[in-house]
């Protein structure tokens, strides 16, 4: 894909006569991580919904490599080229880490119709063991994914969403509940996939954006207030000041 990945023009979401987003402008190119950021309520869930589809904008466009996505079902978003991570309960317990990533793979397998079915089913094998390598788990192959560690589960629902080959990932808070050294692991996995495609967060571990992170988006009340490198987001004066005014403080991890 050439050009911006994403374009998001005037976007603005409305709850009744509640304004949860407004007039939010960004472009994603280049820039191959960004987190989105902000207080509590400032926004941000509802940014993501939008981005991938599972919330319709009231006002503004969102293009996906040039495609008005106004009017495209929130089913389609993955076969665009759009993917998010989902909590785990989107993962099957009882199946391996290796059965659940093929059976995502399978859910887009009409891509490969093609194929006769023994070609098929083999290449289904190779890809889902290739997805659980990339994310790391190849070691965890055969284990059910309820016996995986908590941040070997988020690594599989990564795998889960890469099985749509999406040229943008969507990930939400996706060291939620970790400790410092899954954490760790997580940054390093996040460093790897960016290298092939786009990807957006949402979190909250400022630290950890702080070092991860090439764009920064700043959400607060519905609006974005900052937009750029965290050498700036760091030093801008509206942000340190809405963020100083939280409980948590700025600095907090
Ligand atoms: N379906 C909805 N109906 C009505 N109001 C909503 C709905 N979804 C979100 N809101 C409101 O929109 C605002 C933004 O919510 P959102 O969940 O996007 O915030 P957030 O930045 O994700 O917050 P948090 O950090 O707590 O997850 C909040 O005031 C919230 O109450
Ligand atoms: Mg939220």
């Amino acid at each position: 894909m050439t050009g911006p990945v994403l374009q998001v023009e005037n976007l603005g979401r409305r709850f009744g006569a509640f304004s949860a987003l407004e007039g939010i402008s960004a472009t994603l190119g280049r820039q191959r991580i960004t987190a989105v950021i902000g207080p509590n309520g400032a926004g941000k869930s509802t940014f993501f919904n939008l981005l991938s589809g599972a919330l319709k904008p009231t006002s503004g466009s969102l293009r996906f490599g040039g495609r008005d996505l106004a009017r495209v079902p929130q089913a389609r978003f993955a076969h665009l080229g759009i993917a998010r991570s989902y909590q785990i309960t989107t993962v099957f317990p009882r199946l391996t880490a290796h059965e659940n990533v093929r059976t995502a793979l399978q859910a887009r397998a009409s891509r490969y119709d093609f194929w006769s079915r023994r070609d098929r089913l083999a290449g289904l094998e190779d890809r889902a063991d290739a997805l659980l390598d990339s994310v790391g788990l190849a070691g965890r192959r055969g284990r059910p994914a309820a016996a995986l560690a908590h941040g070997e589960q988020r690594a599989l629902e990564i795998a889960i969403a890469l099985a749509a080959d999406p040229k943008l990932l969507l990930l939400d808070e996706p060291t939620a509940g970790m400790g410092p050294e899954e954490t760790k692991d997580m940054v390093a996995l996040l460093h790897r996939l960016a290298e092939a495609r786009a990807i957006l967060l949402v979190e909250h571990k400022m630290k950890m954006i702080l070092g991860l992170s090439e764009r920064i988006l700043v959400l607060h009340h519905g609006r974005l207030i900052a937009d750029g490198s965290p050498a700036e987001i760091q030093a801008d004066r509206e942000v340190r000041r809405v963020y100083l005014g939280q409980s948590g403080g700025y600095g907090h991890a």
